[in-house]
């Protein structure tokens, strides 16, 4: 990254330099580097209003340089640095440059170069540390281990209903549970178009037909009068999927499923602790699956969990997850099953973060609360709606921008990273990608809309108050800069 230029210069060559490093500011230095002064894009603009032509040649007598640009020392403590940079305060800098004792510019310091945030990162501690310590030493380190059985157990205490299946993912999940319902070549099985495509892929995986079915922008979960229209004879199954951790209309899709003898699996991949009619989400369908995956609130680094209301599923799952090999004789195959298996590696994590999940989706919860305290008054946001029948997850902070497009979106989000906040775009719809496009008929106008314009951002359980603070303000300032 170029940031620093020698005079004299053309005005036009310093834009560009300024413009590539997204920085806005470029730093001048003499031929040995030492720092002599700096120029903002404001300041060339300024020059421009001012009637200096863009193709003028400038030297350090160019009134618009600022010949005395703040700057640290190259041994400068985080801690100083951060009390400089991109604050609220009355200094406040985006960019300082570093420099060593001859005032040799050396390097610069940004936000993002200090500090960045992460759109989720996971809640891990000595707790888990322990476990896996434990798990090492036993010598069980694959899928056999005390740790695997335990983690089974407290989780379908934790979801208080059905039998759990450890797996090694969250699509292993979801894959495993279609097969273990039987769901087969020739089957259609409803899912949204609005989802992470794990949840499409899983049906398309297992031989099935998956068909895609656009959401609602109510509650941004499958949309219960386009279910309707897609079944079939053929349909037998409904994947909702509780997107964002927002609970899917359940109720209603629980008696379609009844009234058509279809079978439900619901995703709850990024919905743990969600509750539906204030009951835990992962009891309603015949199996639910979720996600352990490190952004998830309930991590295990990789791995999954199936939870099944009927307890002869939940041992056939347990046979098909491991090669289909029967439980009894060693070698013998009842089915062409799989190795979804979780390790005891994985589990030993989980079972430190089963105790802890109750703490880390408090935590989530505030963030959440502070967001929607800071974004709720700003009508150029449109925040996630609330049902009076759900609670959220608590997942990742999700939001709408009003009029605003794919390509708008993503600038900001590009400025958010320049200046070290990792956001995330919706989802694309399933129905507008190559490998899904077939699955696809009616209108997807839901799916689309929402998909423009969402923008999720850092909900780490560790954020503080004053970090979160700053993802407010530059989010606000970026998003202002667009209207
Ligand atoms: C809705 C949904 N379903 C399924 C999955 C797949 O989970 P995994 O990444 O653990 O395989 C994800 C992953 O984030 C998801 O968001």
């Amino acid at each position: 990254m170029n940031y620093q230029v020698n005079l004299p210069q053309n005005l036009k060559t310093i834009l560009k330099i300024i413009e590539k490093n997204a920085m806005g500011i470029v730093f001048v230095v003499d031929k040995d580097k030492k720092l002599l002064g700096s120029l903002t894009d404001g300041d060339i603009r300024r020059a421009i209003l001012s009637g200096i032509k863009i193709k003028q040649q400038v030297d350090l007598k160019f009134k618009f340089l600022n010949k005395k640009p703040f700057w640290l020392p190259i041994g400068a403590s985080i801690q100083k640095i951060l009390s400089h940079i991109d604050g609220d305060g009355p200094k406040n800098y985006k960019c300082i440059p570093l420099l060593n004792k001859d005032k040799q510019l050396i390097d610069i310091a940004t936000y993002a170069r200090v500090k960045s945030f992460p759109v989720a990162s996971p809640l891990i501690g000595d707790e888990e540390l322990i476990n896996v310590i434990s798990a090492f030493k036993s010598g069980y380190i694959s899928s056999v281990g005390k740790f695997v059985g335990e983690f089974e157990k407290s989780f379908e205490k934790y979801i208080g209903k059905g039998f759990a299946v450890s797996v090694s993912s969250g699509t292993s999940a979801l894959q495993l549970a279609l097969s273990t319902l039987d769901i087969k070549k020739n089957d259609e099985v409803l899912v949204p178009n609005f989802t992470f495509a794990a949840s499409i892929n899983s049906v398309i995986n297992v031989g099935a037909k998956p068909v895609l079915v656009d959401v609602d922008l109510k509650n941004w979960t499958i949309s219960i009068e386009d279910l309707k229209r897609k079944i079939t004879s053929k349909t037998k199954a409904i994947m909702p999927v509780h997107i964002y951790g927002q609970p899917a209309p359940m109720d209603e899709i629980q008696s379609i499923a009844k009234k058509n003898k279809l079978v439900l699996i619901e995703d709850c991949a990024e919905a743990i602790g969600a509750r539906y009619k204030k009951k835990k989400i992962g009891s309603l369908g015949n199996c639910s699956c979720f996600s352990f995956f490190a952004n998830k609130s309930l991590t295990t680094g990789e791995g999954g969990m199936v939870i099944f209301k009927n307890k002869n599923e939940a041992n056939k799952a347990k046979i098909l997850r491991d090669h289909g090999m029967s439980r009894s004789i060693k070698y013998w195959h009842d089915y062409a099953g799989f190795n979804f298996r979780m390790t005891n590696l994985q589990a030993a994590i989980g079972v430190a973060q089963v105790k802890k999940i109750d703490l880390i989706l408090k935590k989530k919860k505030n963030i959440f609360n502070y967001y929607d305290a800071n974004f709720k008054n700003k009508n150029f946001f449109i925040l996630m709606p609330k049902n009076k029948w759900s609670e959220n997850s608590y997942w990742i902070y999700t939001l709408r921008i009003q009029n605003i497009n794919r390509k708008k979106r993503d600038l900001i989000i590009e400025k958010l990273k320049n200046r070290g906040i990792d956001c995330r775009p919706g989802f694309y719809p399933l129905n507008e990608m190559m490998p899904y496009t077939k699955y696809s008929s009616g209108s997807f106008k839901n799916s689309q809309t929402l998909s423009q314009n969402m923008v999720s951002l850092p909900s780490s359980p560790n954020l503080t108050r004053q970090e979160q603070d700053y993802i407010i303000r530059v989010f606000t300032e970026e998003t202002k800069k667009l209207f």
